[in-house]
């Protein structure tokens, strides 16, 4: 039991500030705020419906969601009957991993047997719970909570702290802030005081993996992603259970990552490489990512800015720093089409890898929220770019499905002055230098439309053609279950009211039902460009692993593509980096 006061917490983070940041004053004021915002008095009340989230809720930044006009019956039949094939895949995964490995992490969902992989301590169960609650599966979530207060902490296990922190943290706040069940609460409690002590490092970094039993990490290399992806959690585990501790922690890593310089290994502002010794606080090679490894540190200085809704300036300060220098150095454009890549680039080299991974896929709908909440109208113009070209990755397999990374062919800097200018615009574009007769071009509106998309689709629906652009190609074939592309179409759909992202994403579920189902549950998949005969054997292209984002994250996302647009809108709830969504608030 950590008994410690809001005092106390406060002098020891001034003193490590004053340390740390001499060349920014402001930075202190944001750490006293964010303890003086964690509440000492107020008790959560369980919310007559929460799906809607809190009611006496009016964020002070922009509104999210597109103002949707109310649907006729045709509309509603289609939608409503989709949403119903979700929860019933997600059904049969959930009846498989209930019958086969409840209480164990995973199913095999072609053998059957059991995996621990995240500690043993249920992950799929757990996981699952705010899809339950998501689905209005109350039944099924009621009998899941004794197998939840079964779960035993301490095991001789190295295990992820980032891990435990999104998918056992992070899944139990959520279930506990759309159900009220206090016992999920104290369970996430537990969780938080387990991992607390892996904070112990010089810089208050957590180590990458940490043994419970024997109170010890397993190295000193971690990667930012996992020090910058608990924020959510631990914030949101300070403001139920009143313990500053968490917030604390939490708030001790941004503070690192906003005091860190040249001298860390450091090459350009906001662009932070994805390897770090945590002991001597420096990171350990220069390569900035917005895919594995480095992602979600991006992802949640962003949805932090959404939870403490605007009130530490912090947040949107280091989003912006970063997501404006990933455009200068990073962000790619293949002429003549409207796709964008986001490659893995090497800060001091000033090189970048023609690859990209799926999981680079969230960052459609983190820049999209970003365009709206802190008025950067072009991000959502490259928001819609990155994701043609994610969907463009999908639609082109032979099976539907989008390989795990991608090689591309030739691109150039992204310029918003040619991004999606057709081959012929590109050519005519400068004859007014050699011909002087011609009438001065036409003069545009600088990042038009905010909310229409303006670029044509270099693809149309249902074309049978495979339209595939030389030099593109899948180069880790796999298709895992991950559901990044169909959360940025989520938050596109509800942000621009386009139903293209619905067929986009409709396409997506019926690829997964067709190639992925096994009698137990869903399988990954060894190939998504798989030859003909497969067709006959679709068993033969199946992996024997089904990991719990399947559950927590990508059924979530289709499900909710198909829901009505009140329910979990983007303006009432902020995602954790699993999918858990969880209540906006005020702070002030
Ligand atoms: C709770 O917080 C308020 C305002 O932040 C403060 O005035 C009060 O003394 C605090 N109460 C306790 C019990 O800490
Ligand atoms: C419903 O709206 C769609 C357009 O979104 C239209 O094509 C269809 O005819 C409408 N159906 C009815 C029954 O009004
Ligand atoms: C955990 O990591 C340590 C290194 O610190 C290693 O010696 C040990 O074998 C690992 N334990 C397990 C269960 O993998
Ligand atoms: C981390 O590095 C320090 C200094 O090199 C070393 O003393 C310590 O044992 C390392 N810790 C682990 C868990 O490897
Ligand atoms: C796995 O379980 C399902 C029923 O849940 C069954 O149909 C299937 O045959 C089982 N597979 C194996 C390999 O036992």
């Amino acid at each position: 039991m950590i008994v410690i006061t809001c005092t106390i917490l406060v002098l020891q983070l001034s003193q490590n500030i004053l340390i740390n940041s001499f060349n920014k004053p402001e930075r202190l004021k944001e750490t006293d705020d964010i303890i003086a915002l964690i509440p000492n008095q107020t008790t959560f009340q369980r919310l007559k419906k929460p799906l809607l989230g809190d009611p006496d809720f009016t964020s002070s930044l922009p509104q999210l969601q597109y103002t949707f006009k109310p649907e006729n019956s045709t509309e509603k039949s289609k939608r409503e009957s989709r949403k119903q094939s979700v929860k019933k895949a997600f059904l049969h995964a959930w009846n498989g991993y209930n019958n086969h490995a409840l209480g164990f992490d995973e199913i095999a969902p072609l053998s059957n047997r059991t995996k621990n992989t995240f500690g043993g301590w249920g992950a799929t169960l757990v996981d699952s719970l705010s899809t339950l609650l998501v689905m209005e599966l109350n039944n099924e979530f009621t009998a899941a909570l004794p197998e939840v207060a079964k779960i035993k902490m301490v095991v001789d296990q190295n295990v992820s702290v980032f891990e435990t922190t999104i998918r056992y943290i992070g899944g139990l706040l959520s279930a506990y802030e759309l159900s009220g069940e206090k016992a999920l609460l104290v369970k996430a409690d537990q969780f938080g005081e387990m991992i607390l002590p892996a904070f112990d490092t010089p810089f208050g970094l957590p180590y990458h993996t940490w043994n419970s039993a024997k109170q010890k990490g397993t190295n000193n290399h971690t990667l930012v992603a996992d020090v910058g992806t608990v924020q959510l959690e631990l914030i949101t585990l300070s403001f139920h259970t009143r313990k500053p501790i968490y917030a604390e922690k939490a708030q001790k890593i941004t503070e690192f990552l906003d005091s860190v310089g040249y001298a860390h290994g450091l090459f350009i502002p906001g662009l932070y490489p994805s390897g770090i010794n945590l002991y001597k606080g420096r990171f350990t090679d220069a390569v900035c990512t917005f895919g594995a490894m480095g992602d979600s540190v991006f992802e949640y200085f962003l949805k932090e800015h959404v939870l403490l809704d605007g009130s530490v300036r912090q947040y949107s300060r280091m989003y912006i720093e970063a997501i404006d220098n990933m455009k200068i150095h990073m962000l790619q454009q293949l002429p003549g089409t409207s796709l964008l890549f986001l490659p893995p680039f090497d800060t001091r080299k000033k090189t970048f890898k023609k690859s990209m991974d799926h999981l680079t896929c969230f960052a459609p709908g983190m820049l999209a929220m970003g365009a709206t909440l802190l008025d950067r109208p072009e991000d959502m113009i490259i928001a819609k770019g990155l994701l043609e070209t994610c969907v463009y990755m999908y639609r082109t397999s032979s099976t539907g499905l989008c390989p795990e990374t991608w090689l591309f062919p030739a691109t150039e800097p992204y310029n918003p002055l040619t991004y999606s200018l057709s081959d012929e615009e590109m050519a005519g574009s400068h004859e007014w230098w050699y011909n002087t007769q011609l009438p001065p071009p036409p003069l545009k509106e600088k990042f038009p439309a905010k909310q229409t998309d303006i670029f044509p689709d270099i693809f149309k629906f249902n074309s049978s053609s495979k339209n595939t652009i030389e030099g593109l190609m899948a180069t880790d074939r796999r298709y895992l279950l991950r559901p990044e592309t169909v959360e940025s179409l989520y938050i596109l759909y509800r942000m621009t009211g386009d139903t293209k992202y619905q067929e986009y994403g409709w396409e997506i579920f019926e690829a997964i039902e067709k190639w992925c189902k096994t009698p137990s549950a869903y399988a990954s998949i060894r190939n998504v460009n798989i030859l003909e005969i497969y067709e006959q054997n679709i068993q033969d292209n199946q992996l024997d692993s089904m990991e719990s984002f399947l559950l927590a994250e990508t059924f979530k996302y289709l499900y909710l593509l198909f829901s009505p647009t009140d329910h979990i809108s983007l303006d009432k709830f902020v995602f954790n980096t699993e999918a858990h969504p969880f209540m906006r608030r005020s702070w002030a």
